[in-house]
């Protein structure tokens, strides 16, 4: 029975993570943590080629091996459907092709067949003796992008080349970013079963209920025979979005063999099979007054993407609303390269359309000498003038002053090489940054239990962003009782429908629907409190009744005198009463008011020594307007992980082909070169916490994505700061380095 001292302790939105102890405690199942009676292990074959066919596919050998049950390849894969075009992210996926679909191969990696074996060892065994032939062309992965094809315009208004072609000052640059691979701890990995008529899908997924869908529709079932569970990830970055064609194969052969079937996709097929963030080209164009007001903006961008799939990156997401200019063009096109389908990565398009805007705007600030902080806030934009609408909630100019402040900014000397601290030299750059904030449709369920329990449920998943830790404090605030009697289900197409993890988008779509769902479950606590002769509150209206710190009461009399929720089901002999929650998507909604959208200001430092061309990021302070913030820890922990990642952007991270052969050759975590706590700079994170009500009643937007866009625009910008080398191709190489004139007279 709930009284003063088992009322909720007060966290004040510090919660540490509800699902941690299981984590660190080896509890928490992740997907290739399950092990299935009867379970079989498919390895698949890759092509170790990155362009032509097949010629032969000699299974004999694999067949005749130890433990092996089944070598599957085109010929023998059964059918495997295409998804119907769907528009919008339903039954969505990247790389369309259903495997082994037909002989040619079109990217290294690429899978042409698939051993099941007993153990994962004689699968691996049978897999090296497949012997493939291949009639072999020379694949095309050059890095330098070109195409005859229309750009497509993503966004115009004004005359931007009339305008640039006369204004005072003008800036034209290329910027380019590398492939990057998504390196989750956490391997992809499928466990299928299937039972006779339902397939049981265990997947490293963001996204269970668009995984369901392409599923079924892949292996031609109903949506209903087919259940996908996730329940922990060890992250995903926008790489597992998607459903990727070894999920197919696992399924097709659990129904082929009758077993399950476990698939674990290994570090170097990460770099090959399950996506990317494409290589981008972008040039960009800012026409200025000589006091710094831009008359012109174009941004031109390319990205690769696979030779059957248009992946666009779109980088000029964040173009068209940025700055105030009245003339402005941004346009995008892609070219086909023979790598793998390109995949969303974190703040994708954003992060890399930011580098090159974000860099330009440093430029101009440098031919101008006008501090770059200064420039940013002359050219702040009242409203979004792509759209023609109003933000629903924009502080860049307050994350910029709170940032310049604790930075030190005002300390900034501009001149190349001018701030020296302990025998190195110092850079400083600043970024603004900005990521879209929507929401997805989503359905909740809360069950109030007789033991004085919660339950939340919601088939979306956490990546390890802390999902179920908010939804247990969203609930806990909301009803008053302590996270012990709270349960959080998620990650199960089983639970009602909900939001992929990914736009930064899972939170702030799942609390309406959550909040939609509680208040229905207490509508229907107050009448079971009022209906029935022995009620506690027999004959009351629903309405007299107010809820508060788990106890029911009516409104005009303290939450003393009312009773405890469960006391009213104990009395009633309910095990339970649910409220079904829903709300409503914003994505693609026709009828927009407001331009939604998070925003941030990213101060970076770096260290330089011109003697042996060392550089280093010491320094990150980032003010991120992420509207309300539900937990500061979680958040935080966010932008920090972000800011880590942007260091690996700007000073590390590439995917290298070799161009006669198409091959990932850095396909491993000693050559791919990730940011490591040596590596990794003191951060400073402030959120300027304004609830954006517009989106949703907490007025929380989501902080996944947004503390990576800017930061390596920042570092550039501070390494040309620091070194008079202003490099705009990432990430920066030693080679870059060697060309500072600082050295040179060092
Ligand atoms: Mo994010 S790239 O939408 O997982």
């Amino acid at each position: 029975m709930a009284s003063a001292s088992t009322l909720p302790p007060k966290t004040n939105g510090t919660l540490p993570r509800v699902d941690g102890p299981l984590k660190v405690s080896g509890v928490a199942m992740y997907t290739s943590d399950y092990n299935l009676p009867g379970m079989l292990y498919a390895v698949p074959v890759c092509a170790t080629i990155a362009k032509g066919s097949i010629k032969t596919l000699d299974t004999s050998q694999a067949e005749a091996m130890p433990g092996v049950k089944k070598v599957y390849q085109r010929k023998n894969m059964g059918k495997l459907f295409r998804t119907a075009p769907s528009g919008g992210l339903s039954a969505y996926l990247d790389e369309k092709r259903p495997p082994f679909d037909d002989d040619t191969v079109r990217y290294y990696g690429q899978y042409v067949a698939a051993v099941v074996a007993v153990t994962y060892e004689q699968a691996i065994a049978a897999a090296n003796a497949v012997i493939v032939t291949y009639t072999t062309e020379k694949p095309d992965v050059r890095s330098h992008l070109e195409t005859d094809e229309k750009p497509k315009v993503d966004s115009e208004r004004g005359k931007p080349d009339e305008a640039f072609a006369n204004a005072a000052v003008k800036i034209d640059e290329n910027y380019g970013t590398p492939v990057e691979t998504h390196n989750p701890i956490e391997m992809h990995a499928s466990v299928a079963s299937w039972d006779g008529q339902n397939f049981t899908l265990y997947e490293t997924t963001q996204a269970v209920v668009n995984h369901r869908d392409v599923a079924a529709q892949m292996l031609g079932v109903p949506a209903e025979n087919v259940r996908v569970i996730s329940r922990f990830l060890g992250s995903g970055f926008g790489g597992k979005l998607w459903p990727w064609p070894h999920c197919m194969i696992a399924a097709s052969a659990a129904r082929d063999l009758n077993r399950p079937v476990k698939l674990v996709v290994t570090r170097d097929m990460m770099f090959q099979n399950v996506g990317h963030r494409p290589r981008t080209q972008q040039r960009v164009r800012l026409g200025a007054t000589a006091e710094g007001k831009l008359v012109s903006l174009m941004h031109d961008s390319l990205n690769h993407t696979s030779i059957l799939d248009d992946y666009s990156e779109g980088c000029s997401e964040a173009t068209s609303y940025s700055y105030s200019t009245p003339n402005l063009r941004a346009t995008s096109g892609v070219v086909k390269r023979n790598v793998g389908t390109p995949t969303s990565m974190r703040g994708p398009g954003a992060v890399p359309g930011l580098f090159a805007l974000e860099s330009a705007m440093d430029e101009l600030a440098t031919s101008l000498n006008i501090d770059p902080v200064q420039l940013r806030l002359m050219n702040e934009p009242e409203k979004d003038e792509g759209l023609n609408l109003p933000f629903s909630s924009r502080h860049l100019v307050e994350c910029l002053h709170v940032g310049a402040e604790k930075f030190g900014w005002s300390r900034r000397t501009p001149q190349v090489g001018s701030m020296k601290k302990d025998g190195v030299t110092l850079g400083w750059g600043v970024a603004g940054c900005s990521w879209i904030a929507e929401r997805m449709a989503t359905q909740a369920t809360v069950d109030l239990r007789d033991d004085g329990s919660a339950r939340v449920s919601c088939a979306t998943q956490d990546i390890g962003t802390g999902t179920y830790t908010v939804l247990s404090q969203v609930v806990s605030e909301k009803l008053g009782i302590p996270h012990s009697r709270i349960e959080v289900v998620l990650g199960d197409t089983a639970l009602p429908s909900g939001p992929i993890s990914g736009g930064s988008w899972a939170t702030a779509s799942v609390i309406p629907a959550v909040i939609d769902a509680i208040e229905k479950a207490q509508q229907t606590i107050f009448t079971a409190a009022s209906q029935g002769t022995d009620a506690p509150f027999a004959g009351q209206k629903p309405e007299a009744f107010a809820f508060t710190d788990g106890r029911v009461h009516l409104k005009d009399k303290p939450a003393s005198s009312g009773v405890p929720f469960e006391a009213i089901l104990v009395k009633g002999n309910m095990r339970a009463i649910s409220g079904q929650g829903k709300s409503e998507g914003t994505l693609g909604a026709p009828d927009r008011k407001f331009s939604t959208h998070s925003f941030g200001a990213q101060f970076a430092e770096v260290t330089w020594e011109p003697e042996i061309a060392r550089l280093r990021v010491s320094r990150v302070v980032t003010v991120i307007d992420a509207g309300r913030i539900l937990n500061p820890k979680p958040a935080r922990n966010q932008i920090e992980g972000a800011v880590v990642m942007g260091v690996g952007m700007a000073m590390f991270e590439a995917t290298r082909y070799d161009e006669r052969f198409g091959v990932p050759i850095n396909n491993n975590l000693a050559d791919y070169i990730v940011t490591t706590n040596a590596d990794s700079p003191e951060i400073d994170v402030t959120f300027v916490d304004y609830p954006d009500k517009v989106l949703n009643p907490l007025g929380a937007r989501g902080v996944g994505e947004i503390g990576l866009a800017g930061i390596a625009a920042a570092i550039t910008s501070a390494t040309y700061h620091a070194t008079g080398v202003r490099v705009r191709s990432l990430p920066i190489r030693i080679e870059d380095l060697l060309q500072a004139p600082a050295r040179r007279t060092a």
